[in-house]
């Protein structure tokens, strides 16, 4: 029997996470749950407004032993009885150790998908809409990849371009570009729960 039991890795405000989590509900396959690496993380709100199964693994708890700290991830992942993880504004590097829990040795990837917000290999990192827009860049873009053992390098799977008004507001180049984001993110999501669940 095939399945496609998803976990959703946040840190942030969540707005990508709540999209996703949304588009599987509404999909008839609800996410099994929610994994914040922050205590102060927007999205902890956004999960327990939505009766979304969530947990906190404070990365600051755990700060020199990164290996507690994703054997605490991993055993709330067997738990939730997850065989794919969505990374959405997650901003811990998961180590080779913890990726190889997750490998297909058919497809010889990592059964673990990120957004990013440029079109990659183009700004990599943590402050790609920061750097874009302090480059007054006129085209920029999202990109949907499986993770590797790198950082941003892994197989791409999907971007999305689009034109940056000059007249934006950095506020407004982050809002029109997550806006993006969403709807490229729920695009291969939906379009991997179709192939998984087939
Ligand atoms: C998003 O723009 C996401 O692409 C980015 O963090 C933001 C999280 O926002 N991820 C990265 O930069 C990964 N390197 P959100 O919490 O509102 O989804």
């Amino acid at each position: 029997m095939p399945k496609f039991n998803v976990a959703i890795f946040a840190s942030g405000e969540g707005s990508n996470a709540q999209n996703l989590w949304r588009v599987a509900s509404k999909a008839g396959h609800p996410v099994r749950g929610l994994i914040c690496d922050r205590q102060d993380a927007g999205v902890i709100k956004l999960a327990e407004q939505e009766n979304i199964p969530h947990i906190v693994i404070n990365k600051k708890d755990y700060l020199k032993k990164q290996s507690d700290f994703e054997a605490a991830i991993l055993n709330q992942l067997i738990e939730w009885d997850v065989n794919w993880i969505f990374l959405a504004g997650f901003m811990t590097i998961l180590s080779s150790h913890f990726l190889k829990m997750y490998f297909n040795s058919i497809t010889q990837k990592f059964q673990v998908i990120n957004i990013h917000p440029s079109l990659l290999p183009q700004y990599p990192g943590t402050k790609s809409y920061q750097q874009a827009y302090a480059d007054k860049v006129n085209t920029h873009g999202v990109t949907v990849h499986y993770v590797d053992e790198g950082v941003d390098t892994g197989p791409i799977i999907e971007q999305q371009i689009f034109t940056r008004d000059i007249a934006w507001s950095f506020e407004e180049f982050v809002a029109f570009g997550k806006s993006i984001e969403h709807k490229l993110y729920e695009k291969v999501f939906l379009n991997f729960l179709n192939e998984h669940l087939e």
